[in-house]
């Protein structure tokens, strides 16, 4: 009885945070002011690319929070839980990862800040190898992502559960694969996946996730710029790359990083400093991720530092209410990703995550794949979805989560730009 009340209640609460959600609709054209600054790149290359240092400062400096000055990632173990997953199609294995983090200019005075987490590997045994591998970051634990036996189960509170009602609710609330993606039809398209949990390192709650975050950066020193959860994610991915980098069965050009939501936002984070990482499916990332902070038709800063000032750099919150004053915005997060392939996905009546401050965004970045000799964006109107393109703008009808025709189109973009018959 008790159990079914706190479902009800649960219900409530998901479709009342998801009311600003769902009264309007996003607009199929772009609208509102174009991004600022205005991105030029003009002068010679190693100007510009001086423009991209000072970009990664200022985006540390003001929203996020600083990256470790030196890190290390090491694979502990591989165990092979089952090396006929999928009716032979995929082997099924979990690594024990030991990453480290170091703050401080002085690298003599740094000290080394440790911590371990599960990733869940699932690579395709019957194609040529080496293939391509799509990293994920997600609201439920691993075992919930890929259920299959012999998956580790986190000890950290989720909320998710596999099997029951509360998963059938989330489902329907957030789509058929909030929590697990489509295994089958990826391993089949010929692309590996390594899962991690994030909350496993960095929990994302205010008290256990700032504990996290300052011990995980002692050296660092400052406050007001220390690292919040999106850059501690993010940093995150950039260490399961690494992991995966020792292993000759991936395509050192395929390491895709993939993530909904808040880790759309750590995803974009990663690619942006990490230059190893080949692609990025960031879907709905909203504020802090692909919208554009300034102009911002959904969640302003404002509201996203009241109910998450975790995620941050304390600094950020100065800009609430004051977005003019932001000296960097997040089309200047996307064009660090230039000239990798960007997929950006979005729901119309997904407005909290401001799709059109979004699409702003990716038409502002596009000058920076112009750079490298090609084109970012090439759509007019925000449903012209154009898989093959350098960034890849999706939408579709509906609201938050991540729906059955949402893959499909992740894995369009996938196999035009890492797929057996990609161009080189
Ligand atoms: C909240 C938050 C968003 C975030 C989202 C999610 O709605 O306000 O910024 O993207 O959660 O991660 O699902």
């Amino acid at each position: 009885m008790f159990r079914g009340g706190f479902l009800v209640l649960a219900l409530v609460f998901a479709i009342s945070a998801c009311v600003e959600t769902t009264i309007t609709k996003a607009k199929l054209v772009p609208m509102g002011e174009a991004a600022q600054p205005v991105l030029q790149f003009d002068g010679g290359f190693s100007q510009n690319l001086q423009q991209f240092d000072d970009f990664r400062t200022a985006i540390q400096e003001n929203i996020y929070g600083y990256l470790p000055d030196s890190s290390k990632v090491q694979v502990l173990s591989k165990k092979v839980l089952d090396k006929s997953a999928f009716s032979g199609k995929a082997q099924l294995e979990e690594w024990r990862i030991e990453v480290e983090a170091s703050f401080g200019k002085d690298s003599s005075l740094r000290q080394s800040n440790k911590a371990q987490f599960n990733l869940v590997v699932l690579i395709p045994t019957e194609l040529k190898q080496p293939v391509p591998v799509i990293m994920m970051q997600t609201f439920c634990p691993s075992h919930v992502v890929i259920p299959l036996p012999g998956v580790s189960q986190s000890k950290s509170w989720s909320g998710c559960e596999s099997k029951g009602l509360r998963s059938k609710i989330i489902a329907y609330v957030f789509g058929r694969y909030i929590a697990t993606p489509p295994l089958q039809e990826i391993i089949d398209q010929g692309f590996a996946i390594a899962a991690m949990y994030p909350s496993e390192v960095f929990p994302d709650s205010s008290e256990h996730g700032r504990a996290a975050l300052q011990t995980m950066s002692s050296g660092h020193g400052d406050d007001n710029t220390r690292w919040g959860n999106i850059a501690a994610w993010g940093w995150l991915y950039t260490q399961v790359r690494g992991a995966l980098d020792h292993d000759v069965r991936f395509d050192k050009a395929g390491t895709i990083a993939y993530g909904h939501s808040r880790y759309g936002k750590s995803a974009l984070l990663a690619a942006a400093f990490d230059s190893e990482i080949d692609g990025v499916i960031s879907h709905q990332s909203g504020t802090g991720g692909a919208s554009l902070s300034r102009g911002n038709l959904g969640e302003t800063i404002a509201k996203i530092i009241k109910s998450y000032p975790y995620w941050f750099a304390k600094k950020f919150a100065y800009y609430a209410n004051n977005e003019k004053l932001l000296p960097v915005d997040q089309h200047q997060l996307l064009a660090l990703i230039a000239p990798r392939p960007l997929l950006l996905g979005n729901a119309r009546r997904d407005v909290w995550s401001d799709p059109n401050g979004a699409f702003r965004a990716a038409q502002a970045a596009s000058s920076a794949w112009g750079l490298f000799g090609q084109t970012g964006l090439q759509q007019e109107k925000l449903n012209e979805f154009k898989p093959n393109a350098d960034i890849a703008f999706w939408i579709r009808p509906g609201t938050h989560g991540v729906t059955k025709e949402d893959w499909p189109a992740f894995l369009e973009f996938l196999q035009a730009h890492f797929g057996r018959e990609a161009k080189p």
